[in-house]
């Protein structure tokens, strides 16, 4: 590892031009965690413009969705005076490294390419530290989404569900019939991305302002915070007895092929199934959280580049360019499931799932509902997203009833801060 890791922090990285365009040369070596079939796929796309460029790409991924594992391996190498040249990363952990200062600034592009005329705010409250560019968004994902397989609801006779009642109404029918109602992965950070949309669904923007962002023991205990824990109760009727530690892939995996109906997912999950060749409004459904139609829960993949020499920087400047150029930024998300991270690209190459979350996440930007996602990193800091993760996943699995999980709740928190 370590040799293989010393040519990379070798490479160098130089400027040349040719036809008249500057192309980089150098290596990147990138630290992530997209490691499904649909999001490869989509970091193909970056790979294949990088490498257009001149920039051999080192891959680096650890598994583990919301990025946990990615980051304690991102620790050892950071310790060991060893950082990746770039790092896939979520909201506040971006913020983290900042302060520690061993992220490279990015203004100089930013400043050329004018990033600060298309980045909206929420996302530059992430990109940006002490006035500094540090981060370069590749993407918006939200997590108060329902994937659902058409054919299975058709073939029962369900039709998309609106409010709570009608959600669960639709999974007795699913398991009525014999089928798994709900595919869900047992991993701590899946049960958590549910719960975004769930508090989300029982008391709107506000009250999941108030308890996950102000972080208000009064919202964090209240009763609103037990009926969330319920309607989780609820969820946890509808999913198999083999759901315990499953990926979220595999899960996406089981509505792609009608052994289940829906997955409460992010819009990473949408990426599964365009590359199973399935169709929006024809294979499968998107449609948000029942009850949290008009808001949305947000998190988006940026890449920080770590300090790590004079002769890598001409690398990193390039692979920052090349991540917000609009172009890219359409191909890329088509792909993954998101949408751009720059207000100025046009959705004429997205699905309509991917038109539907453009225009969603324009207008929760504008109302004041476009609010972090607790699961991805987007409201709190890392402790107090682990502390809250520890008490959806005890819950989850039975360890505390409702009303226990919201008294939990209130204390982790205040020891977490
Ligand atoms: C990331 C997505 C990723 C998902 C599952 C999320 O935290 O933001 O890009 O696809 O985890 O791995």
């Amino acid at each position: 590892m370590r040799g293989y890791l010393g040519k990379t922090m070798k490479a160098v990285a130089v400027l040349a031009l040719t036809t008249g365009v500057a192309r980089a040369e150098g290596s990147v070596e990138v630290l992530h965690w997209w490691t499904s079939g649909g999001e490869a796929a989509a970091l193909n796309v970056l790979k294949q413009d990088l490498q257009k460029e001149g920039i051999s790409w080192k891959d680096m991924p650890v598994a583990g969705g919301g990025g946990e594992q990615a980051m304690t391996v991102l620790r050892a190498r950071v310790t060991a005076g060893d950082p990746p040249t770039a790092v896939q990363m979520l909201g506040y952990d971006i913020l983290d490294w900042a302060k520690q200062g061993v992220l490279a600034n990015l203004d100089a592009v930013a400043k050329k390419d004018n990033w600060d005329a298309v980045v909206p705010d929420a996302i530059k409250k992430f990109s940006k530290y002490d006035g500094h560019w540090i981060a370069v968004p590749v993407d918006v994902h939200s997590t108060n989404w329902v994937w659902a397989n058409k054919h299975v609801l058709d073939s029962l006779g369900i039709a998309q569900p609106k409010t709570w009642d009608d959600f669960i109404a639709a999974m007795q029918k699913v398991k009525d019939a014999g089928k798994i109602a709900l595919a869900m992965g047992g991993q701590p950070w899946q049960e958590a991305t549910m719960f975004d949309g769930v508090v989300l669904s029982v008391g709107g923007p506000e009250f999941y302002k108030k308890a996950f962002i102000d972080l208000d023991p009064a919202a964090l205990g209240g009763p609103q915070m037990v009926e969330a824990f319920k309607r989780m109760g609820q969820l946890r009727s509808f999913v198999d007895p083999n759901f315990s530690g499953r990926d979220w892939n595999l899960a996406s995996a089981m509505v792609i092929k009608g052994d289940a109906a829906f997955q409460m997912m992010g819009d990473w999950a949408k990426g599964e199934f365009l590359r199973a060749n399935q169709k929006p409004g024809v294979d499968f459904e998107c449609f948000r959280t029942p009850g949290t139609e008009g808001d949305v829960t947000f998190n988006s993949d940026q890449f920080v580049m770590f300090k790590v020499g004079k002769a890598q920087q001409p690398a990193q400047d390039a692979m920052a360019e090349a991540v917000m150029s609009p172009a890219f930024q359409s191909s890329f998300n088509v792909v993954k499931g998101s949408v751009p991270a720059r207000t100025d690209v046009p959705d004429t190459a997205f699905d309509a799932c991917g038109k539907m979350a453009m225009a969603q996440l324009k207008a929760a930007d504008k109302n004041g509902t476009l609010l972090g996602s607790m699961a991805h990193g987007h409201a709190n800091p890392a402790a107090v997203k682990n502390a809250i993760y520890d008490v959806v996943t005890a819950n989850f699995n039975g360890q505390y009833s409702a009303e226990q999980a919201a008294k939990e709740l209130v204390k982790a928190v205040a020891l977490a801060q």
